[in-house]
């Protein structure tokens, strides 16, 4: 039987049809206005309906910027919601599929009955190394099992989780760790990735040296035994702990996790998240964003290092008492055809990744598609950056079919769930358009001086009060950064973004700062900078993105050496540092060593100039430059003539 279609089109955009509308939570625009009337009391339906607290707020949104609450008064434990009332409705559905790397070991499938055993356990553990509610936990885990059992742990105790991506370097946690005071460091001996283990342990040793980390729990995925009196083996103690941890209950505002993420400094930023928003915000997006129904079995590819990965690879899909399913290791292993096999061997519902991922299989042809059966599928999504039309319309045709309606969810680690995008039921799905802000959010683009621009003229994406229940709730230990990063419209949240309205649909074009976005992960030029900058041999440096085919973005370093001229031998070295500075996602595409960069007369590096040679575009504007020469022999540097 041919599988269903959900989506016609028309002209140049498609829409859901009939049989979409059906299936749909939502299916009329009619609920943007409703919600828009008074979006506090939308907020406040929504919290009641998806979640269950153990007091109810007494004040639903407070306001006084640059701060704000959501739900103030209330109490609740994220983990009773998450897992708890599933356990005990549903205990035999599959909370989690988990599939390995390796081809030889076998997918996991762990029910809610399961998963509950398994947190309260680990909760005990936790508890067993004194930590308690508001205490920070690093963790710095791979995408297996237990780095949920972990998250959900911490919720359940009220302490904070800060997860760091398993591919930061030992230094990139390490600074995390200390930022964050962590007391306990849970990770793995390493895991799989393109057939080959991959170290985390020594990495985990080192970042946690001198640092408060006073016990290290780790989860032996390779198989090694864990010894030393710092050490605890995850497996080892879990079967020990006792069965029962009463979920702990904590304010809506008290703070659930920190995630650190970049700024335009070098130094990354604890965002800081509450409970109760971000979990009504986590609910709502996740059921109807994606449609959630209850037989749906939700696949979003991030990792949980990032937020994508904890707000729907993790927390979204429990919360709605769904199917979720991680994958441990690389989408091209042992070829390009290992996400579609998953996909049909999993009956895969809802899938949502990234333009990266989807730029890479385009290129490598439609073949690897064709050898498995997608019909499973209802919803398609992408986050992480603009997506381009060849792209999108690639993924809407050849993994989609032209069935499923394909959302492009415009967010960030700050708003901790979705704000823009289309919903399923409603549409239009248009290529490179994000669509309109989330049912009781609003989001508008202002002129430099935060006047609104109605007209469609390109200008900074904004949102505006009330803000979203999910947004972020401060840096860590840092006000000034927070408001100096957030709030220079003083009445509105930045979010560093350009965008433009078409139609009354919102099109994001990307970052206004210096931050930019590699194979879809947040770097900071200032971060690649600093690392380069630590080199004895470099004077200085500046960092700069230019556009690439399948990541999106890339990094290219100018670099001004102290002396001696600059080898093949120093740019592996420059890259092998930046690996251990940051990780190898931060590594810079090219290094060019040139005798000056362009600087104006107050000293400020011009990045502009060196982003337009790469370009190969005549720079403009070299009358204000110190010193307009360097911009010659730069040209000559990158056009190899030097
Ligand atoms: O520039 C925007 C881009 O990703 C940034 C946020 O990055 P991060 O905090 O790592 O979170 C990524 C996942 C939520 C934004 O400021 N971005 C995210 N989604 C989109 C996007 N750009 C265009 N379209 C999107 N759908």
């Amino acid at each position: 039987m041919a599988a269903k279609k959900y989506i016609v089109k028309k002209g140049k955009v498609y829409w859901p049809n009939e049989e979409m509308k059906k299936i749909a939570w939502v299916k009329s625009d009619k609920i943007y206005r409703e919600a828009s009337k008074s979006p506090v009391k939308f907020w406040e339906k929504l919290a009641k309906e998806g979640i269950d607290w153990e007091k109810k707020w007494d004040k639903a949104y407070e306001e006084k910027l640059p701060y704000f609450k959501w739900f103030k008064g209330g109490k609740l434990n994220f983990c009773h919601n998450a897992l708890d009332r599933w356990a005990k409705e549903t205990p035999n559905k599959t909370a989690l599929i988990w599939i390995p790397e390796p081809l030889s070991e076998r997918p996991l499938k762990i029910t809610y009955m399961q998963l509950y055993d398994a947190v309260n356990r680990f909760s005990n553990v936790l508890k067993a190394q004194g930590i308690k509610k508001g205490d920070v936990v690093a963790i710095y885990l791979p995408m297996i099992p237990e780095s949920l059992i972990a998250m959900l742990a911490c919720t359940r105790i009220g302490a904070i989780h800060s997860v760091v991506f398993s591919a930061f370097s030992a230094d990139a946690l390490r600074a995390r760790i200390e930022d964050g005071e962590a007391k306990i460091l849970i990770t793995a001996d390493g895991y799989y990735r393109r057939g080959k283990p991959e170290d985390l342990l020594h990495k985990a040793k080192k970042a946690a040296k001198r640092t408060t980390v006073k016990r290290i729990i780790v989860v032996s995925r390779l198989g090694q035994k864990i010894r030393g009196r710092k050490f605890l083996d995850f497996g080892e103690e879990i079967k020990k702990a006792d069965l029962c941890y009463p979920p702990a209950t904590v304010n809506s505002e008290d703070v659930m996790f920190i995630l650190y993420t970049s700024g335009t400094t070098g130094k990354p930023k604890g965002i800081v998240h509450d409970t109760g928003g971000y979990a009504v915000q986590a609910y709502w997006t996740t059921k109807w964003n994606f449609n959630l129904h209850n037989d749906d079995i939700i696949w979003c590819t991030a990792d949980i290092g990032w937020i994508t990965g904890h707000t729907y690879a993790f927390y979204g899909p429990l919360l709605n008492g769904a199917t979720t399913l991680i994958y441990e290791g690389s989408p091209d292993y042992p070829d390009f055809g290992r996400w579609w096999k998953i996909i049909e061997e999993n009956h895969v519902t809802v899938f949502y990744t990234a333009p990266t991922a989807i730029r890479m299989f385009r290129k490598e042809g439609d073949s690897w598609l064709k050898k498995y059966n997608l019909d499973s599928l209802r919803v398609l999504a992408t986050v992480g950056e603009p997506i381009d039309e060849e792209a999108w319309l690639w993924y809407l045709k050849k993994v989609g079919k032209e069935r499923c309606p394909l959302i492009d969810t415009w967010w960030q680690t700050e708003t901790g769930g979705t704000l823009i995008n289309t919903l399923p039921g409603i549409g239009p799905f248009v290529p490179t358009v994000a669509g309109k802000s989330f049912p009781g959010t609003k989001h508008i683009v202002v002129d430099e001086q935060g006047k609104e621009n109605k007209k469609g003229e390109s200008g900074y994406l904004v949102q505006v009060s009330p803000f979203a229940p999910g947004m972020l709730h401060g840096i860590y230990k840092n006000h000034k950064k927070y408001v100096e990063t957030y709030w220079r419209f003083k009445k509105y949240y930045d979010t560093s973004d350009g965008a433009y309205l078409r139609n009354g649909l919102i099109r994001v074009t990307g970052r206004t700062d210096d931050v930019m976005k590699v194979a879809g992960h947040r770097l900071a030029t200032a971060e690649l900078e600093n690392a380069i900058n630590e080199n004895k041999k470099v004077n200085e440096c500046a960092v700069v993105p230019i556009p690439h085919e399948i990541k999106g973005q890339v990094p290219i370093a100018f670099v001004v050496l102290k002396g001696g001229k600059g080898s093949e031998e120093l740019e592996q070295e420059l890259k092998r540092h930046v690996d251990q500075k940051i990780g190898p996602t931060a590594r810079p595409e090219r290094i060019f060593f040139v005798s000056d960069l362009p600087k104006t007369r107050s000293g400020k590096i011009m990045r502009r100039i060196l982003k337009d040679i790469l370009k190969k575009e005549e720079p403009q504007g070299l009358m204000t430059l110190l010193n307009p020469e360097a911009v010659e022999s730069i040209k000559d540097v990158v056009a190899g003539n030097q």
